[in-house]
């Protein structure tokens, strides 16, 4: 039921996002056959702690001939302690499932939101800043009833095939960006990090803001470069208007939709990385604790504004540029990680990557978003939150289920897993009357208007 792009590991986070989901629509039916399940869990945990205490020779021993000598039974209770202590936090993480599902917001309706929010007295002030003078994107229409023409836009992403592209050189102090006429042009080699980049990003792509306007996208493991990843993509180009994109990859993608990427956004610079292999010296198995670790290596390099290659971005990110670092609440009450706005060297990254020295390599979330938000508990000073979770991340199921009004929305993260056969499928004709969340804001990227197209 739950296909990954990454077939040999189901994210646990999109098992808990289903979860969630699932409970959420069978009132709460899912939620406790859930917590049910993990209660028996629990306890077959404990049946196999006590039944491998017995089981232990010198323990039995101990208990029964020597009252006295108590070393290696401490050391079995510590160890018990230990389990339990693993079991206590993941009853803590059901608690807060349970309570995260009551405490959402009911929609993503910005407007609602304030309102609800005016009513209650007290309340910290969770979407003033910036949400209070938000320019509203796309029209004061949401109903979707009606068809606009829409322009064919076949021709002009494709460009006849002739690319304009930016290159990057340094000789010496001679620091520039080149403009090439050529699809066929090779890219330069860049590996990570790369002093020629630097001198770009500190020379070229520095302005008064803190945060370099650079996009940072990885692209690692992965297989078929979709519709959805050239529109994600395109997406930061368009509304970001960034210096340069970095695309740092271990196999560079190909096939059709990557060729009318190149051919539209002259600025991408693919980067050739070895992904971190280890960390807090251990071995990093999971292709997506790769990227983790990966995107808080860049940022710390060279600062500006990682995204998953699979967020779409509908408007600037420059409000939160001056900030030394920005992250953005997810419906799960954790931070999403596909956007990160940080500058060089920033505190909270540094404190995030120390983190990483308790690596915990077989768990989900552990060092990434469940440590972002803790950390962000602990140094609050050190990090903007955008505590509305629509800001960046809607819940999964307003994407394809609903039209969602995201006039205050800086982007949506397409959530693939159960979806990958309709994703596949878009391309530049089928989302003229894809009448849900995201073929309208599919169109607001590409055809510079939301609605149906006729
Ligand atoms: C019991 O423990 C004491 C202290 O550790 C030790 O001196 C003694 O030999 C032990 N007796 C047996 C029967 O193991
Ligand atoms: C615990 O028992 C093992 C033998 O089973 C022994 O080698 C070890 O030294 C003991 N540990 C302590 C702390 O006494
Ligand atoms: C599109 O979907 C909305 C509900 O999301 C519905 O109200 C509207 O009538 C639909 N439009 C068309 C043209 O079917
Ligand atoms: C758009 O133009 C292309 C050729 O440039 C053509 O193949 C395609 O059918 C056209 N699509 C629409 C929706 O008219
Ligand atoms: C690029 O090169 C390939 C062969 O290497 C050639 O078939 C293609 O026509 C070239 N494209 C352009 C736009 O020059
Ligand atoms: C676009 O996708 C639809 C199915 O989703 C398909 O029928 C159509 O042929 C595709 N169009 C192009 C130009 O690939």
């Amino acid at each position: 039921m739950l296909k990954n792009k990454y077939p040999t590991l189901i994210k646990s986070k999109e098992i808990y996002m289903y979860v969630m989901k699932s409970s959420w629509r069978m009132s709460s039916h899912l939620l406790v056959v859930f917590t049910s399940l993990f209660v028996i869990f629990v306890i077959i945990q404990f049946i196999h702690i006590l039944v491998e205490m017995q089981s232990n020779p010198k323990y039995k021993a101990e208990n029964k001939e020597n009252k006295t000598c108590v070393t290696n039974e401490s050391r079995e209770l510590t160890k018990l302690k230990t389990r339990l202590s693993r079991m206590q936090s993941l009853l803590t993480l059901v608690h807060r499932i349970t309570k995260g599902g009551k405490r959402q917001e009911e929609s993503c309706h910005i407007e609602t939101a304030l309102l609800l929010l005016n009513q209650k007295e007290g309340t910290e002030t969770i979407f003033k800043d910036p949400f209070e003078d938000f320019t509203p994107l796309g029209g004061t229409d949401w109903s979707f009833r009606t068809y606009i023409p829409c322009s064919n836009i076949s021709s002009k992403f494709r460009k006849n095939g002739r690319r304009r592209q930016i290159i990057p050189s340094c000789h010496n102090d001679d620091v520039k960006l080149e403009m090439k006429d050529n699809f066929n042009q090779t890219f330069p080699l860049f590996g990570f990090p790369d002093n020629c980049l630097q001198k770009v990003i500190d020379q070229l792509c520095t302005t008064h803001f803190l945060v370099p306007n650079i996009l940072h996208y990885i692209w690692l493991g992965k297989g078929s470069f979709d519709f959805m990843y050239f529109v994600s993509i395109y997406s930061g180009y368009k509304n970001q208007h960034p210096c340069l994109i970095f695309l740092y990859y271990d196999t560079l993608p190909s096939g059709e939709w990557w060729n009318v990427l190149l051919l539209s956004v002259p600025n991408i610079i693919p980067v050739k990385v070895n992904p971190p292999s280890k960390i807090g010296g251990k071995q990093i198995v999971f292709v997506q604790h790769k990227s983790d670790i990966l995107r808080l290596q860049i940022l710390t390099k060279y600062g500006g504004i990682y995204l998953d290659t699979d967020q779409l971005l509908l408007t600037s990110l420059d409000k939160f540029r001056n900030r030394e670092c920005t992250m953005g609440m997810a419906a799960d009450g954790y931070f999403g990680s596909a956007v990160i706005i940080a500058g060089k060297n920033s505190a909270f990254i540094k404190k995030w990557m120390d983190s990483y020295s308790a690596y915990k390599p077989n768990l989900w979330g552990e060092n990434s978003v469940i440590m972002a938000t803790k950390l962000a508990k602990q140094y609050p000073k050190l990090i903007h939150v955008e505590k509305h979770y629509c800001s960046f991340y809607p819940h999964q199921t307003y994407l394809s289920d609903h039209n969602y009004k995201w006039s205050h929305s800086y982007g949506i993260h397409i959530y693939k897993p159960g979806r990958e056969k309709q994703l596949k499928q878009l391309n530049f004709s089928s989302i003229r009357k894809l009448n849900n969340t995201l073929g309208a804001a599919f169109r607001f990227v590409l055809f510079d208007n939301k609605e149906l197209c006729s």
